[in-house]
């Protein structure tokens, strides 16, 4: 019997720790399956990328787009040029793609003009907010893929309200939950406590990346002096992103962080340096989509600094309070998240470390 071809799609940052326990899975069972990893170089900075393939043991890529930044028009257009030739030359009979960035959205639109099948894992997912990129990526991929794998019950009721029909959609659970079980063991390992002097349960953690807070000045520096007012009760630990980074610049915004020592100012980190430090902080303040899930699981407290969540299960059954983006709220929230402080682990259903198998179960189920 032929095996069955899949081809693995990743683009940016946090696709890397939902590809990873996929590629290991599908390597598991390479008796039956061919996987290939394309890597679309959305996300190229070592730091950004390179960095999480080494920790999270992912093998290289097979092919390099190597598409670079640009305009979502630009950067979508040029993966999806790139990826046309590609995937006529492999065949493949699947194309499995994670989550909600440019890369998503791009390989799923070519998938669907040339007949071939695509698995969405992280599909259902919503904002209900289309001024986010994101939004309109899960919109369209999802209305374009042939399996959509969800990570909780509330994807698949939007998916359903959408007029997707229930046989193409399968419950599997959290994937990057997966990756950070795994990784916890090795990631206790990590010096970044010891390197930046800090002692567990002091400090707070903050990132920020979405366009709609660094992009907009007088967003961002409200931000900035909210994060400085927190600073001067505990640390405030800030690994930054390339693009916060030169908003920061651009807005001239380093005379407000100068005024606050306590925050600290760090380049990103990879992925095991990352979790020591969250998983230890008291408090962490965030934009992420992915952050709000991981600190649900390990109990940690998450403020996330944006006026929606397309993850409403992190605040019904994790840690998570979203809160919006004005100076005051977040001071008060802040406060009041370190007044009634407590650290306890969540469960959410199907966020058990084994969403990898179920996955390949389902593409398996499904090709027949
Ligand atoms: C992308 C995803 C977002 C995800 C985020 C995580 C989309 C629409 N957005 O946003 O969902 O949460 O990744 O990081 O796909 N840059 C570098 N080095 C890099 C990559 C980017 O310096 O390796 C800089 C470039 O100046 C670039 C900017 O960061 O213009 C933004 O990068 P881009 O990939 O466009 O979007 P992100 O904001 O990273």
């Amino acid at each position: 019997m032929e095996k069955l071809k899949i081809m693995n799609i990743v683009g940016a940052r946090p696709n890397f720790m939902k590809i990873a326990p996929i590629m290991d899975e599908m390597l598991k069972r390479k008796d039956s399956l061919e996987s290939i990893l394309v890597h679309t170089g959305q996300h190229y900075d070592k730091a950004m990328s390179q960095t999480f393939f080494q920790e999270l043991e992912i093998p290289e890529p097979d092919i390099n787009l190597n598409v670079g930044s640009g305009t979502h028009a630009e950067q979508t257009a040029r993966i999806m040029l790139a990826f046309e030739p590609l995937v006529l030359e492999k065949k493949p009979d699947w194309v499995l793609v994670v989550g909600d960035v440019n890369s998503t959205l791009a390989c799923t639109l070519v998938c669907s003009k040339l007949g071939i099948k695509v698995c969405h894992v992280e599909a259902g997912l919503r904002s209900f907010d289309r001024a986010m990129p994101e939004e309109i990526n899960r919109i369209v991929t999802d209305a374009l893929a042939d399996l959509l794998l969800t990570p909780s019950s509330d994807a698949d009721e939007n998916l359903l309200k959408e007029g997707v029909a229930a046989q193409k959609i399968k419950l599997v659970g959290n994937v990057m939950i997966d990756t950070l079980y795994k990784q916890l063991p090795k990631a206790k390992k990590s010096n970044i406590l010891k390197e930046l002097e800090l002692k567990s349960d002091s400090f707070a953690v903050t990132t920020l990346h979405r366009p709609s807070n660094v992009d907009d000045r007088a967003t961002l520096s409200g931000i900035i002096e909210a994060l400085g007012t927190i600073s001067k009760r505990l640390p405030v630990v800030f690994p930054i992103h390339p693009r916060t980074r030169e908003r920061i610049k651009q807005f001239e915004l380093n005379t407000i962080l100068d005024n606050y020592p306590s925050i600290r100012l760090i380049e990103p980190l990879g992925y095991l340096d990352f979790l020591q430090l969250y998983s230890n902080s008291k408090l962490v303040l965030t934009d992420s989509g992915g952050i709000q899930e991981e600190t649900s699981v390990l109990g940690i407290t998450c403020i996330t600094l944006r006026e929606n969540t397309e993850r409403p299960i992190t605040v019904e059954k994790g840690t998570n309070r979203v809160i919006g983006t004005s100076k005051e709220k977040i001071e008060e929230e802040a406060m009041k998240a370190l007044a009634s402080y407590s650290h306890q682990e969540k469960k959410i259903p199907f966020w058990d470390g084994k969403a990898s198998s179920r996955i390949v179960d389902a593409i398996i189920e499904y090709t027949s």
